[in-house]
Formats: C-alpha cells, structure tokens, sequence
C-alpha cells in the first residue's frame, strides 16, 4: 500500500517536473507555433469550401491571374518607403468598401490615398464589375467575410497586400461560440483554482435543449419575483446593442408563451445572466470599450487598445423596465431622448456625456471613491489584458494563420460594484466612430498608428518595435519570441 502510495507520488512529482519543463520550451496547448501551416488547417478548409458559395460583393471580379499581376508590376514599381521604413502615401493604397460618409474612411482618407471612391462606396449605383487595380497594398473591408468571395493568394491579398479581416474571426464574434469555447477552455483549469476567474456572466444558449431547459426553470421559479436576472441576446449579428433585451416581466412572458408554443427556445439567442449590481458613474451604467488587434497571425501578435468608457443616457434603476437604464448604446440614449421633454441644449449635453475617457474616470474615482491608486495601469489594463490572453488562447487554432492579415475586435467590459471586470462581448465590426469628439480623438490616433503598424509588419518588421513604441498599443502576445517570455508576464508561468 505504501509502496503503491510511493509510486503514486513519484510519477506524481514526475508529471509536475515534465510540466514545467515542458512549458519552459514555448509549447502551449492552445498556441501550436507552427508556422506557416495555414493550408494544412480546419480553418484553411472551411475557407474553401465558403468560396465555392461564390462572391458575396459583385462589384468586383475575380481574376486568377491577379497575385500573378500584381507581382509583375511589383516588380517594376516597387513600394517606395519613407525614411522611417514606411510606404509613402501614393503606395498607401487602400481599398475600402466602407461608405465615405463614415468616420472610419474620413480618417483613412487623410494618411493613405483611397483611390478607389466610386466602386468603394456601397451607396452608388453606377457601380461596374471591375478588376481589382495591381497597385492596392491594403484591403479595409466593413464587410467581415469579405474574403469569402474570393481565393486568397490568388484572386485577392497577394503579397505586400494586407487585409483587416481573418478568417475564422465570427468565432470570436459570435455569443454562442464564444459561450462554448468558454466552457471548454474553462475546464482546462478545473483543478487549478489559483489561475482561474471567471470572467464571462453565465451564458445559456438556447439553441441547446440543456440550456433552453435550465432558462425556462428558472423563469418558472422566479416568475413571481421582479428582479431583472436575464438578457437576452441573438447569438450572432447583434453588435452595438442591437438584438439585446432585458428580460422584464414583459419580455418574460413572451418568452415562456413562445417556448409553450413551439415547445423549445428560440434559436440564435442566448441568455446572460444580469449583472445586478454594477459600478456606477453619478448613478449611470457604462462599459468599457477597449480594442483588441490581432496584429498578425504569423508570427502571432495581440495588442491592446485603450478606448473609452460608454454610458447609458439615464440613471441605473435594477426594477426598471426601461432599456435605456440597463443599455449603454446611441440608439437607446436617442429612445430616452425622444419620449422625454428636453431642450435641444439639454439632449446635446446627454449625448456628449455618453463617453468618458480613460482619465476623466480615473478622475471621477479619485473624487467620489477616494480611489487613489491608479486604476488604468494597476487594475483595469492587467485584467483587461489577461481576458485577451483567454480568448486568444480559446480561438487560436479556429483562426486562419495567414501572414497578412489582421483584425480589430471591439472588446466590452462591464464593472460590477466589487470593481471585478466582466467581458459583455467581442465585436468583429467595432464602430469607429466620433459620437463625441474626444471619442473621435482616441480613435484618430488609434487607426492611425494601427495602419502604420500593419504597412511596418509587411514591409519593415524590423522597424515595427520602434512604431509599436510610439503609439498608444500594449504588447498582450508578442509570438516572435520564444517560451513563456511572449505572455509579457500576463499570466503566471505555471497557468499556461
Ligand atoms: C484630416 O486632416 C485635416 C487636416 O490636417 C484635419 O483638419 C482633419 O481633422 C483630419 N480629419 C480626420 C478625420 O482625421
Ligand atoms: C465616379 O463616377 C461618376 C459618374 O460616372 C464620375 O462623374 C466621377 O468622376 C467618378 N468619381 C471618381 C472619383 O472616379
Ligand atoms: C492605382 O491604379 C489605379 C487603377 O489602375 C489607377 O487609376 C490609379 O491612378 C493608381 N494610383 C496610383 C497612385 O498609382
Ligand atoms: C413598463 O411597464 C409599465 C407598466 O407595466 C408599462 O406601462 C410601460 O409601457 C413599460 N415601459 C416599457 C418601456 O416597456
Ligand atoms: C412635454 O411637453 C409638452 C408641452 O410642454 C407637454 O404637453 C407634455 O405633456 C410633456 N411630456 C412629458 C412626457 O413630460
């Protein structure tokens, strides 16, 4: 018995040591590191076969001689660089299908030369099936599967050509996804307490009988309890606040009358459990809306953004059946605005107090909370940071590891009133935006650097340190280097 005890720990500690040993050359199990095995993934197949679906935008056609094109003139008219290493801004040729009239192509449009306005620009009518022109070094697309119609490497994102959408990216995006990966990831960590935290609210998805089964209980429990514990949300499409509901009473009934009726949830949502008791600024919800890039795939790199906080147009009441109280977004700010009675002057003070940058908050703690030590560095980017890690990790290998491209997810966190930060959601359509004009500041200099930072990444990887360093970016992942060092110290050693 001793003996079988003695055995017993000796592999025990054994384990621990090819653990450890293990994790100290770089391998993780969710971050592979293979190179240049795009092709030979899950993903790489699902990308084909969406091809096969034929193109989504058909204002372009698809030539299979393209990358073939564009190298021959590459050859001939090489990308000029500035004496930073970057291409100057007539080789900055970007081509964008985001309307002109949105902030996004306003600010694009002043540092590259956005050629292409009259195919670009979804809302002309006069629009012909042309080819692509050889001379694009960059691809900005609204749409997010825009690579769908057409085959990489080929037809389109050929080499010194970057593109800001990933394949694979709507696993991040979606809530349902999002909530099973996080299961699963999850459990990786059951038996090691000391690096786990939950960070994602309970999410049933109701597309799953389990699931749809364990919302309806607990409805039918506290039907006669006024306390708002759900949203309800679609799984997929639903960014900035459209598609989610808080479920009052209201709500609640239609749910239950429905699920009476078909007899199973309605597919393509999800429940969340509510947060009931958030952290508020002078009695109003918000969240945080920060940025997470994925700068590169191979080699991977995750970066992170600060952005701002968003608050909701009224006060935070928990009984309250009007959305505009729990919802932080524009068009339920508009909702209250219009059934109140305000002058023009009071509804444009409320719009502008609908954001709140990072050290107008850290203000507002230090003068309402005593709060004296630095939020942003101490707190909130260190845990913002490791969630981004999580997630990474999670979808990682559901992600096409393509050289050249990229992705901007808009990241929401909420902060309950013990100041733990919650992940809402991930956005692959992140709305750029200048609804006040220190949120247009923040994201001028944002996509600004960012854009520099991609034309560095494929034309001078060796000056992209140096860009990184002069931007407002935080290192999350950096994968050219090698072992635990590429997690900059966000998650300890032994948690990999
Ligand atoms: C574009 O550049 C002009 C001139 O420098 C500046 O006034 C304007 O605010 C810029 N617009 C954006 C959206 O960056
Ligand atoms: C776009 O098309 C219109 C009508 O064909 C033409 O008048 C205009 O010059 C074009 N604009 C650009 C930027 O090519
Ligand atoms: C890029 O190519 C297009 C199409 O051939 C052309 O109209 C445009 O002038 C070119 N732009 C530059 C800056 O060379
Ligand atoms: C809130 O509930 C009251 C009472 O049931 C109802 O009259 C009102 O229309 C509801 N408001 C909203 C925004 O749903
Ligand atoms: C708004 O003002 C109008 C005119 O002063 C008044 O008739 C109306 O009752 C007010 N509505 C609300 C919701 O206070």
């Amino acid at each position: 018995m001793i003996q079988l005890k003695g055995i017993v720990i000796s592999l025990f500690a054994l384990n621990f040591l090819v653990t450890y040993h293990f994790v100290d050359w770089m391998k993780d199990p969710f971050l592979d590191g293979k190179r240049n095995d795009y092709k030979y993934s899950d993903q790489w197949e699902a990308y084909l076969e969406s091809i096969k679906k034929g193109p989504h935008i058909h204002k372009v056609l698809n030539d299979d001689n393209y990358c073939d094109s564009v190298k021959e003139y590459r050859d001939k008219f090489p990308v000029i660089l500035n004496s930073e290493g970057l291409p100057i801004i007539s080789d900055r040729i970007l081509y964008s299908n985001f309307p002109n009239w949105y902030f996004v192509k306003k600010i694009l449009g002043n540092f590259t030369s956005l050629i292409l306005n009259n195919h670009t620009d979804s809302n002309s009518h006069n629009v012909f099936r042309t080819r692509l022109p050889l001379n694009i070094t960059f691809f900005y697309h609204m749409t997010t599967n825009y690579h769908e119609g057409k085959q990489i490497d080929t037809q389109f994102l050929c080499k010194g050509q970057r593109y800001n959408h990933i394949p694979g990216n709507f696993y991040l995006d979606g809530k349902d996804y999002n909530a099973l990966d996080y299961r699963e990831y999850k459990s990786y960590y059951q038996n090691r307490q000391n690096c786990w935290e939950d960070f994602l609210p309970k999410t049933l998805i109701l597309s799953e009988y389990e699931d749809c089964k364990e919302f309806m209980n607990d409805l039918e429990e506290n039907v006669l309890k006024n306390d708002i514990k759900w949203v309800y949300k679609k799984a997929r499409d639903s960014n900035q606040g459209r598609g989610v509901k808080i479920v009052t009473k209201d709500i609640e009934k239609n749910i239950i009358d429905d699920y009476i009726k078909n007899g199973k949830c309605q597919d393509g949502f999800i429940a969340q459990e509510y947060m009931r008791k958030p952290f508020l600024v002078d009695g109003r919800k918000f969240d945080f809306r920060v940025y997470m890039v994925v700068a590169s795939m191979d080699p991977l790199i995750v970066l992170y953004h600060d952005g701002f906080l968003r608050l909701t147009a009224a006060k935070y009441e928990a009984e309250s059946n009007e959305s505009w109280r729990h919802i932080t977004n524009i068009r339920e700010a508009k909702i209250y605005l219009e059934t109140s009675n305000f002058t023009e002057s009071e509804s444009s003070k409320i719009i502008e107090s609908l954001d709140m940058t990072f050290s107008e908050f850290s203000s507002y703690l230090y003068s309402s909370h005593n709060y004296k030590h630095d939020f942003f560095s101490k707190h909130f980017r260190p845990h913002a940071k490791k969630i981004m890690l999580h997630l990474i990790r999670m979808n990682y290998n559901r992600l096409l590891k393509h050289p050249r491209v990229f992705e901007i997810f808009g990241v929401d966190f909420m902060m309950d009133s013990e100041m733990r930060l919650w992940l809402i959601e991930v956005n692959t359509d992140p709305g750029i935006a200048e609804i006040t004009k220190d949120m247009g500041k923040i994201n001028i200099k944002f996509l600004k650097d960012l854009i520099d930072i991609e034309y560095s990444l494929e034309y001078s990887p060796i000056i992209f340190d140096s860009i990184l360093k002069r931007s407002n970016f935080h290192m999350v992942l950096d994968g050219r280097v090698k072992g635990y060092k590429r997690y900059q110290g966000i998650i300890n050693q032994e948690c990999i």
